[in-house]
C-alpha cells in the first residue's frame, strides 16, 4: 500500500484526515516539519502524497516545501496543503513553489479523497511521462553515437575498401594455386585430392565485432594485425589422407608463409569438431610490389563439412540451448564420421591396390 503522509501540529486534524484516508493508503504521520522530514527521507521511495500544515512549530511548512526542493523530492511526490484560511497571496505563492493543491476546512470526506488521489494520479502520469522522455533522450543519445561511429567509418571507408580488396586477391591467389594442384592431379594420378572449394570475406560487422570481443582497436591496422580470418577458405576433400597431402603440397610453395596450423583431425574439438586449420601469409601482387596477407584455410572430409556446417546452424543460428543431451548426439554422430571418413579410405586403398595389380597383370602377362 502506498504511505501518505500528513504533517500537522494540531492532532485533531491529523486525527480526521487518518480516518478518512487510512482505508486507502498507509497513514504516517508528523507534527512538526522535522519530524516529516525525518519520514520523508525514511519512505522516500514509498510515499505517494503529503499533506503538510504550513503553520507550524520548529519547522514550518514553507522549509519543509524548500528541503523538499533541495532534495529532489518535490518531483515526484505531491504536496497538498492543508489550509485553514489562508489569503490568496499566500496559495498562489504555494503554487509558485510546487505545491499540487489545497485541502480545506471543515474537511469533506470525498472531496479530501479525491483531491489526493487525483493528485497521487497526476504525479503518476508525470513521473512516467518524464520517465519516457528520459529513455527517448538515452536512445536518441546512443543513436547519436552510433551516428558518430558510421560516420568515423565513412571516414575510412577507402582504406578500409582497400583492404577488403586486398583480402579478396589473396583469396583468388589461394583458390589458383589449389586449383592448379588439383588439376595436375587428375591428369597424373587420374584423380583430384578436393572436392570443392568455397571461400568467404568476413563481413564488415563481424569484423567490427570480433575485434570490440578481443579489446582491438576498430581500425584498417588494427584488422590488418590482429584479425587472421577475414579472408577464410574451406577445402573440402574426400578422404583424410588427400586433407595432409593437399596441405602439405601446398605448405611446400616458397612464397606460402605458414603461420600457424591447428590440426583438429589429429586433435579433435571436444564437440567432435574435426578439421585442419592453415593461417597463411599469401603474396599478392599489386602495382606498388608484394604485399603478405593473412587467409585462414580450414581443410575438411565431405563428410566432417556436413557436420560442422550442420552443427554451426544448429548451434549459432537457431536459439537452442545447448543440453547435454544434443552435445552427447552430435559427438556420438561427430564418432561416426570419423570412423565412416577412414572405412571409405580403406575401400579406396583396397581398389587402387587392385587395379594397380591387374594394371601390373596386363603389362606383364608371362
Ligand atoms: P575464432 O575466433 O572463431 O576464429 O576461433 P579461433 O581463433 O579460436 O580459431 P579456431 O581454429 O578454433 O576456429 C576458427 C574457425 O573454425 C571458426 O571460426 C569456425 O569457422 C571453425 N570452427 C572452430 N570450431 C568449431 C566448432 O566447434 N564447430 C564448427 N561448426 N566450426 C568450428
Ligand atoms: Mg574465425
Amino acid at each position: 500500500m502506498e504511505k501518505v503522509l500528513i504533517v500537522d501540529d494540531a492532532e485533531l486534524n491529523r486525527e480526521l484526515l487518518c480516518d478518512i484516508l487510512k482505508g486507502d493508503y498507509a497513514v504516517e504521520m508528523a507534527s512538526d516539519g522535522e519530524e516529516a522530514l525525518g519520514k520523508l527521507k525514511k519512505y522516500e521511495k514509498e510515499t505517494a502524497a503529503i499533506l503538510l500544515d504550513l503553520r507550524m512549530p520548529k519547522i514550518d511548512g514553507f522549509t519543509v516545501i524548500a528541503k523538499m526542493r533541495q532534495n529532489g523530492w518535490l518531483k515526484h511526490i505531491p504536496v497538498l496543503i492543508i489550509s485553514s484560511e489562508h489569503a490568496v497571496e499566500i496559495e498562489a505563492h504555494c503554487f509558485e513553489l510546487g505545491v499540487s493543491d489545497f485541502i480545506h476546512k471543515p474537511f469533506e470526506s470525498s472531496i479530501v479523497k479525491n483531491r489526493v488521489k487525483n493528485a497521487i494520479e497526476l504525479f503518476a502520469c508525470k513521473n512516467q511521462l518524464e520517465q519516457t522522455v528520459e529513455e527517448q533522450a538515452l536512445t536518441l543519445k546512443k543513436q547519436y553515437q552510433i551516428i558518430q561511429i558510421q560516420a568515423e567509418k565513412l571516414r575510412e571507408a577507402k582504406p578500409f575498401n582497400l583492404l577488403m580488396m586486398e583480402y579478396r586477391s589473396a583469396i583468388s591467389e589461394v583458390e589458383t594455386k589449389l586449383k592448379v594442384l588439383n588439376e595436375e592431379f587428375s591428369q597424373e594420378y587420374n584423380r583430384n585430392p578436393f572436392e570443392s572449394i568455397k571461400s568467404r570475406l568476413k563481413s564488415p560487422q563481424s569484423i567490427y565485432e570480433k575485434l570490440e570481443r578481443k579489446g582491438f582497436p576498430v581500425t584498417v591496422e588494427s584488422i590488418r594485425e590482429n584479425l587472421a580470418d577475414v579472408a577464410g577458405l574451406r577445402v573440402i576433400c574426400s578422404f583424410p589422407d588427400d586433407i595432409y597431402r593437399l596441405a602439405e603440397l601446398f605448405c611446400q610453395q616458397d612464397d606460402i608463409v605458414l603461420i600457424r596450423r591447428k590440426d583438429y583431425i589429429h586433435n579433435p574439438k571436444p564437440n567432435g569438431y574435426r578439421s585442419l586449420h592453415l593461417i597463411l601469409d599469401v603474396p599478392i601482387f599489386l602495382s606498388g610490389g608484394k604485399k603478405y596477407m593473412k587467409v585462414e584455410v580450414q581443410f575438411r572430409t565431405i563428410a566432417m563439412d556436413f557436420w560442422a556446417s550442420l552443427e554451426h546452424k544448429l548451434k549459432y543460428k537457431k536459439d537452442v540451448k545447448d543440453t547435454d543431451e544434443i552435445v552427447e548426439q552430435l559427438k556420438s554422430c561427430a564418432d561416426s564420421i570419423e570412423r565412416l571418413d577412414y572405412q571409405m579410405q580403406e575401400i579406396r586403398n583396397k581398389i587402387d591396390r587392385s587395379s594397380f595389380l591387374s594394371c601390373l597383370r596386363q603389362e606383364d602377362p608371362a
